[in-house]
């Protein structure tokens, strides 16, 4: 790439940059970082700064943009957030030490998915870096993903891509990495931004089982339960190459791998996460007034990823809730002890996070200051959580084992207290990070450096003295460094073992061996105290970093246990009730509220009960706009991912038959630019539950079908209906202003109406959000049209439109093309010709004869007697 008619700075700088095609190069140089060519140009911009340009290539000046070195870690933010990768370029030896131009490497590629520092992450929230891996003939989907900010490291193989999309929607990765042989489907084109490709070789299961065996310095992969599958190996190995490639370091914390399976959590797709707002809410995209906005008290940074984690993955397993649960009582039920516990999870720090700074050799002074505070605290939540008065044996499980968790790093404890000072620098340059006392060479240095000029005071007066020149002084010289300077009228005064350095107009400049001696010594007082003071900084740096296996258990029981009380705390300041899960199909929830809107509401929320089971397995709801539909859906479905995590849910009382996914299909939304309609989306998202839905499943869904004209969208969301209630047989609640779709209780067993109850007071309408038995029985539309501010003219207006319509309704649908509105209940049959379908009709009509065997078309004969 480098031509002749290069400087050889240039020529070095355009072969590193050759190696790091895809990334921002910042090039050293002294106090600065250079960018050049088009780096400068896309920096410039990102940045705000200015460009200019150095020297010229081929002819044409260098485009370049600086950032001062002191600065870097501001403008790395500014990049990194904007999407860039940035490779960080160091001078590796002193200038001059060789010819040519300095010696200079790429230390570390600062990526999306492999930040580490705290300015650049946000405390509470996981950065995951992902590899993915498409199914292939012979084996399915591969997904692993890397918080390297946390050492955390999982891989899972999953047989759908609906469920990696699912997945992904999960660990919202900040990077995701993909063989570069493959084509990115449609499906994923929401990561598109943060897809990077990789070598597919990278990807091999015999390569990732080579990375592993060395990173974890084992023989076997097999307790890491990834052994017998290639594809979990490949996206393992992929990860590590690529964290190696960018950090350059050991990568110690990362100490285990977990395979996760699908079964073992509830299956949430992207669309369930955004309706439920389970992260994020849907009016400003922040976390406040969603699910993990108002569930999330921890204290610790640790325990909110955590809650992240479990609200994002709920359980399956009674046995693992029940676990949590008994822990959330006991801590209930110990009210002393939890509130002690979380007044002492105050003093501790983000361990986890400083772990990985430890191993990546980033860490900072502060960094091992908080360690040993937050080790100071371990003792005292071990005390907490064994009560020494004979309770001990009623501390649950988890508590205990979490406990344990807290013992052991006295030894640990005592050498951090022993070397670290008190306050601490934010840097290690700023010295004193070792304690005075700690390393006597190091006070030694310490005592040169800081004491030099009282020495040398003191030397100038002994001088003073000893020649007899009273004028003379002590001064630094950038260029000659110490000397005696003596004015002309004195000169006769000094003595032989003066060294003269320099005539001045009106004087001389002398040295001392003395003086050249102490001055050798002072100069290098400092650097060699910083050097001393990094060696044993680094030092006991490594002895943590050693230990990072068992410290990453105790963060990890901190964070549970701060999870747990979280739970409990909400629990009691809320007055939440523990649920009772059990593998029947009941869910019955008594007085339920929703967590969140009950959270931010200034009226009292109107609590409500619900049952869903076999029998009533499909709750058509009905009623008037504003009246509560849409917030009884989706509470019940939080409640339901609530009590899946072990927290307690808002509800007097609550048993809950297992849940292993919730749909929704919830209002209106454009994807104008994934170029589909407000009815494209949302028939895309009902045919998504369609297929995947079972009769474990939750169904939630808001008004099908209204997108369309009135008779598509009522067929559709009746013969939605029917499916899911017949076929997929999943417990669903569906609200509608088909009042039409009332009569399905009728038709099918299993399916009850429920409605919201209004009182209508003098032409006003009065919203109680309770919910009864029953079918609304009128629409109240232009009631809350009013409400919303409507013009009297346009209401008045339509309530005579109204009047007119339900006075001249034609039964039949052709007059619907003659610009008349739906008619309401009374004329609803007429929507079809004749009486209802049956359901055998429709079971008649799907059934094509020449599909079936002769042995399946008896038994669709069976099957439509049954439906007679
Ligand atoms: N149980 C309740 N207690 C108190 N307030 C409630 C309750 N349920 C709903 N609300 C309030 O009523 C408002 C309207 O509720 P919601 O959106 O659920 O109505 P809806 O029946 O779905 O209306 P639409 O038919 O227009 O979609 C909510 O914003 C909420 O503030
Ligand atoms: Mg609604």
């Amino acid at each position: 790439m480098s031509s002749p008619k290069q400087t050889p700075m240039i020529a070095q700088y355009l072969s590193i940059k050759a190696a790091h095609p895809e990334t921002l190069l910042f090039f050293r140089m002294g106090d600065f970082y250079e960018l050049f060519f088009d780096d400068a140009k896309q920096a410039a911009e990102a940045l705000n700064i200015a460009l200019t340009s150095r020297g010229k290539s081929e002819g044409e000046p260098i485009p370049m943009a600086g950032i001062p070195v002191h600065a870097r870690q501001t403008y790395l933010n500014k990049l990194i957030e904007a999407g860039f990768k940035v490779a960080i370029c160091e001078q590796m030896e002193p200038p001059g030490a060789s010819k040519g131009p300095v010696r200079r490497e790429v230390v570390r590629t600062v990526t999306p998915g492999t930040l580490t520092e705290e300015s650049l992450l946000s405390p509470r929230e996981n950065n995951y870096l992902v590899s993915y891996l498409p199914a292939a003939k012979r084996h399915p989907h591969a997904l692993a993903a890397l918080d390297l900010s946390t050492g955390e490291f999982f891989a899972l193989t999953l047989e759908r891509e609906d469920q990696v999309a699912a997945e992904l929607s999960r660990l919202e990765p900040a990077e995701l990495l993909i063989p570069d042989n493959w084509e990115p489907e449609p499906w994923l084109k929401g990561w598109k931004r943060c897809l990077s490709r990789r070598g597919s070789w990278s990807f091999d299961g015999k390569e990732g089982a080579r990375v592993l065996l060395e990173h974890f310095q084992v023989t076997s992969l097999e307790s890491f339960g990834v052994a017998d599958s290639p594809p979990c190996l490949g996206v393992c190995g992929a990860l590590l190459h690529y964290c190696r490639e960018t950090q350059k370091e050991a990568l110690s914390h990362i100490t285990g791998l977990s395979r996760l399976h699908q079964q073992e959590g509830m299956v949430l797709d992207e669309t369930c996460r955004r309706n439920l707002e389970l992260n994020y809410n849907l009016k400003d995209g922040s976390r406040k007034s969603s699910l993990l906005g108002v569930m999330d008290r921890c204290i610790t940074p640790m325990g909110s990823r955590l809650l992240a984690q479990w609200i994002n993955r709920p359980l399956q397993s009674l046995d693992a809730i029940a676990t949590r649960q008994e822990s959330v009582s006991w801590l209930r039920e110990n009210l002393v002890a939890y509130q002690d516990l979380r007044e002492r999870l105050r003093m501790v720090h983000d361990l986890e996070r400083f772990l990985s700074r430890i191993a990546l050799r980033r860490a900072s002074p502060r960094d091992l200051g908080g360690l040993r505070q937050t080790l100071q605290c371990l003792p005292q939540l071990y005390a907490i959580l064994t009560p020494a008065d004979g309770h001990s044996l009623a501390v649950p499980s988890l508590l205990r084992i979490l406990a344990d968790h807290f013992n052991g790093h006295e030894a640990l404890t005592k050498q951090l207290e022993q070397q670290l000072a008190d306050e601490l620098p934010l840097n290690l340059k700023e010295g004193e990070t070792i304690r005075l006392g700690f390393d006597q060479t190091l006070d030694t240095l310490r005592s040169l450096s800081r004491d030099g000029k009282s020495y040398l005071t003191k030397l100038e007066v002994e001088e003073r003295e000893k020649t007899g020149i009273p004028s003379l002084k002590i001064k630094y010289h950038r260029s000659f460094g110490y000397s005696m300077e003596v004015t002309k009228t004195h000169l006769d005064k000094v003595p032989p073992r003066y060294i003269q350095r320099q005539t001045m107009t009106n004087g001389v400049r002398y040295v001392t061996e003395e003086l050249k001696e102490y001055e050798e010594q002072l100069l290098t007082a400092e650097e060699r105290m910083l050097e001393r003071e990094q060696l044993l900084f680094e030092a006991l740096a490594e002895q943590v970093a050693r230990q990072a296996e068992t410290l990453q258990a105790s963060a990890r029981a901190i964070a549970t246990l701060d999870v747990l009380a979280n739970f409990a705390h909400i629990a009691e300041e809320r007055n939440y009730c523990r649920p009772l899960l059990h593998e029947g199909a009941v869910i019955e929830i008594n007085q339920g509220r929703h967590p969140v809107v009950e959270q931010f509401s200034d009226t009292p929320f109107v609590a409500n009960d619900i049952r869903l089971d076999n029998r009533q397995r499909t709750g058509l709801i009905t009623g008037p706009n504003m009246a509560g539909k849409s917030t009884l859906m989706r509470q019940v479905a939080l409640i339901v991912l609530l009590a899946h995590t072990g927290a307690c849910v808002p509800a007097g009382s609550a048993k809950i038959g297992r849940v292993d996914r919730i749909f929704t299909r919830v209002g209106a939304s454009d994807d104008l630019a994934g170029g589909r309609s407000t009815f494209m989306v949302e028939m895309t998202e009902t045919a998504h539950i369609l297929h995947h839905a079972s009769e474990r499943s939750l169904v939630i869904l808001d008004e099908i079908g209204r997108g369309t004209s009135t008779y598509d969208g009522l067929s559709i969301a009746w013969a939605v209906a029917e499916h899911i209630h017949t076929q997929c047989q999943a417990r669903t609640l569906f609200a509608t202003h088909y009042h039409e779709l009332t009569q399905l209780e009728s038709q099918l067993d299993g399916v009850f109406n429920l409605t919201v109850e209004v009182k209508e007071w003098k032409d006003q309408i009065l919203f109680l959000h309770t919910i009864v038995r029953g079918a609304a029985d009128r629409s109240y539309g232009i009631h809350v049209a009013q409400l919303a501010g409507l013009p009297r003219a346009v209401t008045r207006r339509a309530r005579e439109v109204l009047a007119d319509l339900e006075e001249h309704a034609v039964h039949h649908p052709d007059s619907m093309g003659q610009g008349h509105a739906p008619a309401s209940q009374p004329y609803q049959l007429t929507l079809f010709e004749d009486a209802p379908p049956s359901p055998a009709l429709l079971e008649l009509k799907r059934v094509d004869p020449d599909e079936l065997t002769p042995k399946e078309a008896l038994e669709a004969l069976y099957r439509l007697k049954e439906l007679l």
